[in-house]
């Protein structure tokens, strides 16, 4: 079992590194699984120029010559991918957020479709509870699966009533490590009702453009813009379930 892990912070041994390595070792615990570290901070990933290029045509056409085709190839070799990052002024770092500008076509053309989890780390626990949301958000239009994301307060004082307690952060990470790795044996991520809403929705949208939008394309090419397509590959859900996703994403729809 490969798992990936990106790492948002430019301190490569800092309190972000040191709770993926809890997570490692809890995992190792549980059978042998392979784990690599992936420094943004060592990598080659210019900072997205805004050109649209990879949105319109496609990302091999993305004027930047560096490692994105690279990570975006390790990614799809992982099992699974654990995604760090530092709480930078109410956000993540600056490494991770050019990381995810610089994969932004990938929410026009999902393709990592696989379990993660998000872990991070703050010196107070301001803003962390904020940056939460969006990252989930982007790993999930991307096609992952996040099944745990949690932040550990590391404030260099661990008399601080501000830390985090090590009991509690050993606690959450055995758990953690005890789902990701349970989810991993699992296989391919089962829709949930709400993933699907997600779908229907964006395959709605993608039908109402240009067909020679690049988008277009690359649904049509995977089949997802057919009327039985409830999902980005088959469910595994009952009728039941895939009724009411499009019942809610047809009320989406309608709402907005
Ligand atoms: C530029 C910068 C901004 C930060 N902003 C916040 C913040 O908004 N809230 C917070 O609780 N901690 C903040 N911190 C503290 C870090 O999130 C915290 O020390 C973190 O554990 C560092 O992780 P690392 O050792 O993996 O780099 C900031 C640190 C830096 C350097």
């Amino acid at each position: 079992m490969k798992i990936l892990a990106i790492m948002g912070s430019p301190r490569k041994k800092g309190n972000t590194y040191q709770l993926t390595r809890k997570v490692e070792e809890n995992m190792k615990q549980l059978d042998d699984v392979e784990f690599e570290y992936i420094f943004l901070k060592d990598l080659n990933l210019k900072t997205c120029l805004g050109c649209q290029v990879c949105f319109d045509k496609g990302e091999d056409l993305c004027p930047l010559d560096d490692d994105r085709a690279i990570l975006e190839e390790k990614i799809h070799k992982a099992d699974g991918v654990i995604f760090t990052s530092p709480t930078y002024v109410f956000n993540v770092s600056g490494l991770m957020k050019n990381f995810i500008d610089r994969f932004g076509y990938v929410c026009h053309r999902p393709r990592f479709f696989k379990n993660a989890i998000i872990l991070t780390t703050s010196g107070v626990g301001t803003g962390s509870d904020l940056i939460m949301k969006p990252f989930s958000l982007a790993l999930q239009t991307w096609g992952f699966n996040v099944i745990e994301s949690f932040d550990i307060i590391k404030n260099g004082d661990p008399n601080s009533k501000l830390t985090t307690p090590v009991k509690k952060v050993n606690k959450k990470v055995k758990k953690t490590a005890k789902k990701f790795y349970g989810s991993l044996r699992a296989g391919r991520p089962k829709a949930s009702i709400m993933s699907m809403v997600f779908f229907l929705f964006a395959k709605k949208n993608i039908k109402e453009v240009n067909p020679e939008f690049y988008d277009y394309n690359y649904w049509k090419g995977h089949g997802w813009l057919e009327n039985n397509a409830d999902y980005y590959y088959d469910p595994e859900t009952n009728l039941v379930n895939k009724g009411l996703a499009r019942l809610l994403s047809k009320f989406i729809g309608f709402v907005m």
